[in-house]
């Protein structure tokens, strides 16, 4: 069976997609600097699938010790997840996200072309056609975001654009949330969390006295934004069909992640208490800066070219997610 690399393997998409290719038969390699995530999840890991992986505590910007594990482990391909996330404290902290991101991103390409290793899947995002129009395709304009965050993930799109000899599935990720059905993996932020659903579970579980909505004078049906909310376990899948893609197929492909649905965040509030039958406390805020009011995927290129389609609702989404906080 094929050997492969997660980078961020700790984090919250990658712990879901390592459990999925480790109960598909694949041997799992995995690195975190568990600088977003704890030693527990890689036990939890084991738990669930009752197979190990092997795991390094390591950072992807530590060349010597990447070529030590590319070394002794020579996996066939990569699924680079490991990045930082917060939009907010990217713009506190600029020179971090550049050099975790797009430095971190060079390393790690430089050491897999050292070993041959030309196969990659990129976790990108749907910020990079926030200057565009909704809903996107893929061949959607796409252009620098303007924060640093998102300007991570446009300057790696492009410079992954250059490596022309190299197979890789550019996935542009809309909201991913929920968690493991085992209740075991769920998204676990270190610190303040930054998106909405952790904003959800702490106001439900009464971390936070309430939730404050971004705005509702946008111009959509409520006055909320809307997103294209993705079960984390339909994203998993995304990702073992996009690796069935690369280990087959030549070349470089952007591939969007969604569902297509978009759903604003006081429906997503409402679904939230009908699902799991609680009351949440919110207050309407001013909007948040870099805001867009729409954002949805168009997905007929994913699921025409990777044989993949969401299968979970909104309602399934938000039961996953407070099933797994409990
Ligand atoms: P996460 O923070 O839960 O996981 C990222 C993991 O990478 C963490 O475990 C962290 O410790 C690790 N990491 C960070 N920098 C590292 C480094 N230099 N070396 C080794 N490990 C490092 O985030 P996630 O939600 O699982 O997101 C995974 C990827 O998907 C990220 O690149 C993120 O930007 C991208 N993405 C996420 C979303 C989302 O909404 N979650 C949306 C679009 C794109
Ligand atoms: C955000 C980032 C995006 C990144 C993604 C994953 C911004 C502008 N965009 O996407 O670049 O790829 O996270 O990390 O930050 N909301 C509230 N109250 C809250 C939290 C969020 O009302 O406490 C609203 C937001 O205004 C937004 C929606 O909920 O309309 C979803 O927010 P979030 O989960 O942060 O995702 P995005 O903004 O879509």
């Amino acid at each position: 069976m094929f050997k492969i690399l997660i980078t961020g393997v700790a984090g919250f998409i990658g712990s879901h997609t390592c459990v999925r290719l480790l109960n598909l038969g694949f041997d799992i390699v995995g690195i975190d600097n568990f600088h977003n995530s704890s030693h527990e999840v890689i036990n939890s890991i084991l738990k669930i699938t009752n197979r190990k992986i092997v795991f390094y505590e390591a950072d992807i910007r530590n060349s010597k010790k990447l070529c030590e594990i590319f070394k002794k482990e020579k996996p066939e391909a990569v699924i680079h997840f490991a990045g930082l996330k917060s939009v907010a404290e990217s713009v506190e902290k600029p020179l971090e996200y550049y050099d975790n991101n797009v430095s971190g991103t060079i390393c790690l390409c430089r050491v897999m072309e050292k070993f041959g290793i030309k196969k990659m899947i990129f976790s990108s995002s749907a910020t990079v056609y926030e200057n565009s129009n909704p809903p996107f395709d893929e061949e959607s304009q796409v252009s620098a975001p303007k924060n640093p965050y998102g300007k991570t993930k446009f300057t790696i799109e492009q410079i992954l654009f250059d490596l022309k000899d190299w197979d890789i599935a550019l996935l542009r990720y809309f909201n991913p949330i929920g968690a493991h059905e085992s209740g075991d993996l769920k998204e676990s932020p270190l610190g303040i969390p930054n998106n909405l659903m952790p904003h959800i579970i702490n106001t439900a579980l009464g971390k936070m006295p309430f939730l404050t909505i971004f705005g509702n004078d946008y111009p959509t049906f409520d006055g909320t934004c809307v997103r294209d909310y993705i079960h984390v376990e339909d994203l998993s899948e995304g990702h073992s069909k996009a690796l069935d893609f690369i280990l087959n197929k030549k070349g470089i492909e952007v591939f969007n992640l969604g569902t297509g649905i978009g759903t604003s965040v006081l429906e997503l509030i409402k679904i939230f208490e009908k699902t799991n039958k609680i009351k949440l406390k919110y207050k309407i805020g001013p909007r948040r800066l870099g805001d867009v009011a729409v954002c949805y995927a168009l997905t007929e290129k994913s699921q025409n070219k990777l044989n993949w389609k969401p299968r979970f609702d909104i309602e399934k989404m938000c039961r996953d997610a407070w099933d797994a906080a409990l």
